[in-house]
Order: C-alpha cells, then sequence, then structure tokens
C-alpha cells in the first residue's frame, strides 16, 4: 500500500483496550493478551513513523488500572520495564523522542528511573514523538495543575482573573503537544476511562472493533479512514460551507 494518504492526522492517542478479552477467547491467561499487546504496539510505533504521524500517545497503565489483582499489576509492570529495557535503543536509533505522562505515586523506584532514562537520552530526538501514558489519570492531572496555579495565586504570583485556558494547559503533562487529532479506542468499548478529558475537546474519537494484540498498520489506517472523512468544525462552520460561501 502506497504511503501518499492525504489528510494523516498530527496527533493520534490510543486506548489499547481489550487485552484480557483477546486471551480468554484463547482460553489463555490474560498476561498472554498483555504480552501479544505489546507487539501490538511495536507494530503501531512502526507504522505511525512511516504514516508520518507526529504524536503518537499510548494508555499504558491508567490511575484506575490498580483496582487490578496485584499479579495482574507486576505482570504490566513487567512487560513495561521489559519493554523499554528490550526497545529504548532502538527507539532512540529511529530518533524517536519519547515523552512520559503520569504520575510516579505508587511506582517502584526502577520503573522511574527507567522511564526517566528514556525521557532523557531520546529529548533531543526530532523523529515521531512517542508519549507514553502510564500510571496516568486525567481528573488528577487537571487537580495537579489547577493546584500549582493556586500555589501562584497564595504567593501573589498570578492574579485569578489572568488565568487563561493556555495557562492550564501548560500546566498539564502534555504541555507543549498539541491535541490529538484522533482518538482510538480498540475492543469495542466507547468511553474515555479517565484518558486526556481536556485535551480531548475536539478529538475526533474512532471506536475500533479490534482487540488491542490484534491491532496494527491495517486497523490504524481503518481508523485514519474513518478520521478523514469527518469534518471537523470546531464550532465554526464546515471547511466545505466556508468555501462555498
Ligand atoms: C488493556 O486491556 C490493557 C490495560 C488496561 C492495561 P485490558 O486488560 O483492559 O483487556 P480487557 O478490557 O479486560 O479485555
Ligand atoms: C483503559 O482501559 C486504560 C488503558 C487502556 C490503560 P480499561 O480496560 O482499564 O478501562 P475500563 O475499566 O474498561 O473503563
Ligand atoms: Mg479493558
Amino acid at each position: 500500500m502506497s504511503d501518499a494518504i492525504p489528510y494523516i492526522p498530527d496527533h493520534v492517542a490510543i486506548i489499547m483496550d481489550g487485552n484480557g478479552r483477546w486471551a480468554s477467547q484463547r482460553g489463555l491467561p490474560r498476561f498472554e493478551g498483555h504480552r501479544r499487546g505489546v507487539d501490538a504496539l511495536r507494530r503501531t510505533i512502526t507504522a505511525a513513523e512511516e504514516l508520518g504521524i507526529r504524536f503518537l500517545t499510548v494508555y499504558s497503565f491508567s490511575s484506575e488500572n490498580w483496582r487490578r489483582p496485584v499479579a495482574e499489576i507486576a505482570e504490566l509492570m513487567g512487560l513495561l520495564r521489559r519493554f523499554i529495557r528490550n526497545d529504548l535503543a532502538d527507539l532512540h536509533a529511529r530518533n524517536v523522542r519519547i515523552r512520559v505522562i503520569g504520575v510516579d505515586d505508587g511506582l517502584s523506584a526502577d520503573i522511574v528511573a527507567l522511564l526517566d532514562e528514556a525521557e532523557k537520552l531520546t529529548s533531543s530526538n526530532t523523529g515521531l514523538t512517542f508519549v507514553v501514558a502510564f500510571n496516568y489519570g486525567s481528573r488528577r492531572e487537571i487537580a495537579d495543575a489547577v493546584r500549582s496555579l493556586a500555589a501562584d495565586v497564595a504567593t501573589g504570583r498570578l492574579q485569578p482573573s489572568a488565568i487563561t485556558e493556555d495557562m492550564i494547559a501548560g500546566r498539564l503533562s502534555t504541555s507543549g503537544i498539541p491535541d490529538p487529532d484522533l482518538i482510538i479506542r480498540t475492543s469495542g468499548e466507547q468511553r474515555l476511562s479517565n484518558f486526556l478529558l481536556w485535551q480531548a475537546s475536539y478529538s475526533e474519537l474512532v471506536f475500533s472493533p479490534v482487540l488491542w494484540p490484534d491491532f496494527g498498520r491495517d486497523a490504524l489506517l481503518e481508523a485514519i479512514d474513518a478520521y478523514r472523512v469527518r469534518d471537523r468544525r470546531f464550532g465554526g462552520l464546515s471547511a466545505a460551507i466556508g468555501r462555498s460561501r
């Protein structure tokens, strides 16, 4: 297939869902679904690079995923550890810049160190920006931004009347990253599950029936096809109407 696809979204964000169902459909332990999910992630990063997507964000572990059994949490942590250890050098060689959004609370020190290392090593890279949402929750992110603004108000550095939308956006962990154009959720679920609530204000949402371990270039292209025929109005008039008037 040709890569000459018009109107590739700048920023694609993905809620990688359905690993457990993929595994249980095959009579396998949930872990096997998560493990195969890492392969799907590798395929998706490669496809994003080839397609010229500039920002790819993936939801890897939510602040609510701590509600899962400890054994499953340990497996997910282990997969992240292995992914960074195995893939970091290669991603760096491919000029991928890694950003991590989420909080350190609850994470083991070695994971925090690995995530820091990935960000630092790749910070000057100019290819795909790969944003990993790990131990991420949007409400917490917004609460942290509000707290930081409130601290500035308390010290008199900031007037409440001076607070702007850009100022709030600038204190989110996604500061400097454009809002997602397209948010894909796999596995047929149709909700955001505390993902990028502020940033998703005008994102196009595409719900793919594909379970995450089966995701890859084809499913990504299908989602982009759905995105391309959307009429993004941002509250204004359709671009088509704008042209015809
Ligand atoms: C997504 O797959 C992975 C994470 C949320 C960490 P799930 O584990 O949620 O799979 P389902 O939704 O149970 O099928
Ligand atoms: C969302 O999936 C979180 C991630 C993909 C990391 P979940 O499977 O945790 O979401 P819910 O619980 O079905 O909403
Ligand atoms: Mg799920």
